[in-house]
């Protein structure tokens, strides 16, 4: 068989990491699917955004990490190279792999449980970090540091606020709320104990066909770009001032570097078929303000160019992210992502390392890949030099982040308590970001705002549903089969309502299927997509509901009864929902709002006094389609 038909068979199989298979080249030569690199796919870091300042680097902690890594075996500097997940890594496992990090994936809870308390979190925190410091002979103590996926709030945890997702607050163009929104989450982080999250998310998403479109702010480089900065500042705080990095704020990740949202077809973890300008113009947008913003750590994405996996892109992550343009953090890679660099497995892949990966998010991988990445180093296949920058960056994140003079988790006094996740200041934010994301799409005859006063009837699967409104990364990775009792101190967008409605002297009722025995003066339809995250939510088509139509027909059904019907929408991205609309009166795109659905209420009613509440203020930040394949389909 030839390299390049072993190759494509791999890709057809999605063995991508079967491209190990082509024997014979040497680890520096980059291949794509189809075959060996072509010059013409060489970057040049000329054309990217030069740094406009040093960041990061403050002599003071520099000579501190000097001292430090003095004292270091070569084994300890590996092991700060290395982050394991918690399904597979126990704090004890600390005192014979000296790993610099450990992270909780989606799926991943204390002692197994998805479902954990915030207490378990705090618990768990605490025991991995007092093994990393403990005194022990021939042990260099360096606080670990622990990421989990704070993409919406803190929400791992029911009992945390849980925000819009990105998509939504793209749709507020309010750049202090979304500062706010950062702000809050790194605070009911900090209360549990975890000092880093992966977010946010900086993809200018192309294609919603995309699995992962309702991560990103926007389509438009300018709204990524503008939100950048501000979101960072809030989960970090100002760069520069007091502020930066004190308790109560985490560790933030710009993710994912580059193009995550510029893969062919919006295939996950694909491939961006674009030119080096594109690269530039559009999917670099939001990391110059993130860098100033003094963002600590980038993550590498799953996805390639030009047939170039990310996570072997030397280029793009030493010469461009790194040189060009001045990123003195760390940058992570993804989960078990390195796997997918030719001639690499997950539990070996100098190769990542070399290119300027300073970190490997390896899961389930991180035994071996200590392992063999030591002895890699000993043999010389990895430099020292470049083992010993990568540790110097993630000691200066550590050091910035205030790790070395915190106490252990538990016993940190000046971060808020247990008790303050989902507080009523922080769901405040939660309602605000909500009421604020809405974007009306149609309302014939003035429909809304609607009376306090009216008999209402609610309707649809999404009314009453907590998990299906809060969307993926809730609780568990895909965010399915969330019970409402799961998240205590939440709204749904029924209870919503009732609260509205009760305050303005109406009545509701509520059905799923729309039945009701005396004709409602309006009807409320809540209905959309089910939750996903990642590859499993890649769609062919933008169509809502092929082949199904079960909400159309709840909506038609409505409205041969005579009843005026608004719809609310709840989805991860832009759909084709013609039909849906033409059988609304008033259409509202909800997205995915999070835990606070009466955020909602509060802008589908007048008050009391039948003064408009809140007025609609969302505006799309990605355009929505006519038909159900007008993909791509962008602003420019
Ligand atoms: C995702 C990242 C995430 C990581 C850890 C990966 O699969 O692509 O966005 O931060 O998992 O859960
Ligand atoms: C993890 C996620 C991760 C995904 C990647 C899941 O098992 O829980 O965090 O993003 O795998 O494929």
């Amino acid at each position: 068989m030839t390299s390049k038909r072993t190759a494509r068979l791999a890709r057809a199989l999605g063995l991508v990491s079967a491209i190990a298979l082509v024997g014979g080249l040497p680890a520096s030569v980059a291949l794509s699917a189809d075959g060996p690199v072509t010059p013409a796919q060489t970057l040049h870091p000329e054309k990217w955004p030069a740094a406009t300042a040093s960041r990061l680097i403050d002599p003071a902690i520099e000579k501190k990490i000097d001292a430090l890594m003095a004292k270091m075996s070569v084994e300890e500097k590996v092991g700060q190279t290395i982050q394991g997940d918690i399904s597979t890594i126990k704090p004890a496992d600390l005192r014979k792999y000296p790993l610099g990090s450990i992270l909780a994936g989606g799926n991943s809870g204390p002692g197994g449980d998805d479902r954990a308390p915030a207490q378990a979190w705090l618990d768990l925190a605490d025991e991995f970090y007092r093994v990393s410091v403990e005194k022990r002979p021939g042990h260099t103590s360096i606080p670990v540091i622990f990421g989990v996926d704070a993409v919406h709030g803190h929400g791992n945890i029911g009992a945390a606020t849980i925000f819009p997702h990105n998509i939504a607050l793209g749709a507020t163009r309010d750049r202090d709320l979304l500062r706010r929104t950062g702000e809050v989450t790194a605070r009911e982080m900090a209360a549990t104990g975890i000092d880093w999250t992966f977010a946010p998310a900086l993809s200018v998403v192309r294609d919603d066909r995309w699995g992962r479109s309702y991560e990103g702010y926007s389509e438009d480089p300018e709204i990524v770009a503008a939100y950048a900065g501000a979101v960072v500042e809030g989960i970090q705080g100002h760069y520069g001032s007091k502020e930066f990095m004190k308790p109560g704020r985490t560790v933030a990740t710009a993710k994912h570097f580059l193009a995550d949202g510029g893969t062919d077809g919006g295939r996950d973890q694909g491939d961006a078929k674009i030119t080096e300008e594109e690269l530039v113009r559009l999917h670099n947008a939001g990391y110059p303000p993130a860098i100033d913003a003094g963002v600590l750590t980038i993550m590498t994405s799953f996805s390639s160019w030009q047939g170039i996996k990310h996570h072997g892109n030397k280029q793009l992550m030493t010469d461009v992210l790194k040189g060009r343009m001045g990123f003195n953090g760390f940058i992570v890679g993804d989960w078990n992502a390195h796997d997918q660099v030719p001639g690499c497995t997950k539990y070996n892949c100098p190769t990542s390392l070399i290119a300027g990966l300073d970190m490997y998010m390896a899961s389930d991988s991180w035994e071996q890949l200590y392992k063999n990445t030591l002895a890699q180093v000993k043999d010389g296949t990895i430099p020292m030099a470049r083992l010993d920058d990568a540790v110097r960056r993630i000691l200066r994140v550590k050091f910035h982040a205030g790790l070395f003079d915190k106490p252990a988790p538990k016993d940190r006094k000046d971060v808020p308590a247990i008790s303050t996740l989902g507080s009523p200041e922080n769901r405040a934010v939660g309602r605000e970001a909500v009421a604020k994301s809405l974007v009306l799409l149609k309302n014939q005859g003035g429909v809304l705002p609607l009376s306090p006063k009216a008999k209402v009837l609610v309707a649809g699967d999404g009314a009453d549903n907590i998990g299906k409104q809060a969307g993926g990364w809730t609780i568990s990775w895909q965010g399915t089969g969330n019970r409402n009792d799961e998240f205590p101190g939440a709204t749904s967008i029924l209870d919503g309502v009732k609260a509205a409605v009760a305050a303005g002297g109406g009545s509701v009722a509520y059905d799923k299927d729309g039945k009701f025995t005396s004709k409602p003066d309006v009807a409320i339809v809540v209905f959309g997509e089910e939750p996903y995250a990642e590859f499993q939510g890649d769609v062919e088509t933008l169509e809502y509901q092929p082949g199904d139509k079960s909400d159309l027909a709840l909506l038609k059904k409505l409205k041969a009864q005579g009843v005026p019907t608004v719809a609310v929408f709840l989805s991860g991205r832009p759909m084709w929902v013609n039909p849906e609309i033409n059988a609304s009166d008033a259409f509202v795109a909800a997205w995915l709002p999070g835990s606070e659905g009466n955020g909602v209420a509060d802008v589908l009613f007048r008050n009391k006094d039948g003064k408009v509440n809140r007025d609609f203020n969302g505006k799309l930040s990605f355009s929505w389609p006519k038909t159900a394949v007008q993909t791509p389909l962008n602003r420019g």
